[in-house]
């Protein structure tokens, strides 16, 4: 449980936010992101899903991917990734990598296809999604103290930084065989001294080192407990506790911090007496069991509670209600 005058995020500069869909993973990001400039931060609010909500959320234009300033809340910025937009950059990159390694390579052949396929692989749109992570925590690591990325696909962003570790190897591999090459070729060579001065500005080991920079960087800051958190939303509801379950199984087992969890939706006791029909007391009673289900398979993970509110959670009011019930609010288990 979070103390007063502490962060809701437990003092980490990067928190990742997951948890099944509609459990309100982004009214939770947005009230730890609110919650930490109430206490004097600057925070960036990262949305990386397919379908955004931070722009509904605080009723202003988020979209198109650049960093928007939240009106009315000091120290709080946003953006919405374009997933559109950054494959299609990424595309351009990779192409201009891959058409440089063939050139370099001096390889007689068409590399259109070996870029057709390189681009339009399954992963590549997880990977086009976790290079703009990297340049996030990368970059506007420097520029603010806190970074919630609100995302649904946990999943894929735990197995890209499993296997950012294996990248790591594969690149470091590339480099040393491009080196290998380069020196290969100023052996057989009659120019040595073009030869050589082509090798210092070889582009292709430019961008690979970069690249495993990169890469070994974001994996350093990720799973650095300190610096790093992934927190977990769930409901009182079977479904989303299994969920969050299996998440934390799968994000400890790649060595990546948890945070903490938070439960969602919870109907208060005090509330049901109000309502003539029983169903909010039916609903009390079998939350109840969840919350104990909760309590037993990650108690000691649990920072707060919030209820289920009578509207939707628009506005920085609504969020302050928010902070307010994961600061104070506990139910009776
Ligand atoms: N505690 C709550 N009380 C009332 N409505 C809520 C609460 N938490 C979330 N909501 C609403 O539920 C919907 C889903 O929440 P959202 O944060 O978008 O979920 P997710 O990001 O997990 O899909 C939104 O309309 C949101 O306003
Ligand atoms: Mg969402």
């Amino acid at each position: 449980m979070v103390k007063d005058g502490e962060p809701l995020v437990g003092g980490h500069k990067f928190v990742f936010v997951g948890g099944k869909g509609g459990v309100g993973k982004t009214v939770i990001a947005a009230a730890l992101g609110f919650d930490a400039t109430l206490q004097g931060k600057k925070v960036l609010l990262a949305s990386l899903n397919p379908v955004h909500s931070l722009t509904s959320l605080f009723g202003q234009n988020l979209s198109g991917g650049r960093l928007v300033s939240i009106e009315g809340v000091k120290g709080l910025d946003a953006v919405e990734v374009e997933i559109e937009d950054i494959v299609r950059d990424y595309k351009t990159k990779m192409t201009g990598r891959l058409r440089e390694f063939f050139r370099w390579a001096e390889v007689p052949i068409n590399p259109d296809p070996f870029i057709e396929v390189a681009t339009t692989n399954p992963a590549f749109h997880e990977s086009a999604m976790f290079d703009r992570v990297m340049d996030l925590i990368l970059e506007a690591g420097g520029n603010y103290d806190l970074v919630v990325f609100d995302t649904a696909a946990v999943a894929n962003a735990v197995r890209l930084i499993g296997l950012s570790k294996l990248y790591g190897l594969w690149l470091a591999r590339m480099i040393q065989s491009r080196r290998e090459a380069q020196q290969y070729r100023l052996s057989l060579s009659f120019r040595k001294e073009k030869v050589q001065e082509e090798i210092k500005k070889d582009p292709v080991i430019a961008d690979l080192i970069s690249l495993h920079e990169k890469f070994t960087k974001t994996r350093e800051i990720i799973t650095n407990p300190k610096l790093t958190g992934f927190y977990f939303v769930t409901t009182p509801e079977s479904l989303p506790i299994s969920v969050v379950v299996r998440f934390i199984k799968m994000v400890e087992a790649f060595n990546i911090p948890v945070g903490g969890v938070f439960v969602n939706n919870v109907i208060d006791a005090a509330d049901a007496s109000s309502d003539p029909s029983g169903y909010l007391a039916a609903k009390v009673e079998e939350q109840r069991r969840y919350l104990t289900m909760i309590a037993e398979q990650m108690g000691d993970k649990v920072m707060g509670y919030v209820r289920s509110f009578p509207s939707e959670v628009r506005g920085v009011d609504a969020l302050k209600a928010v902070i307010e019930d994961l600061r104070s609010y506990r139910p009776a288990i």
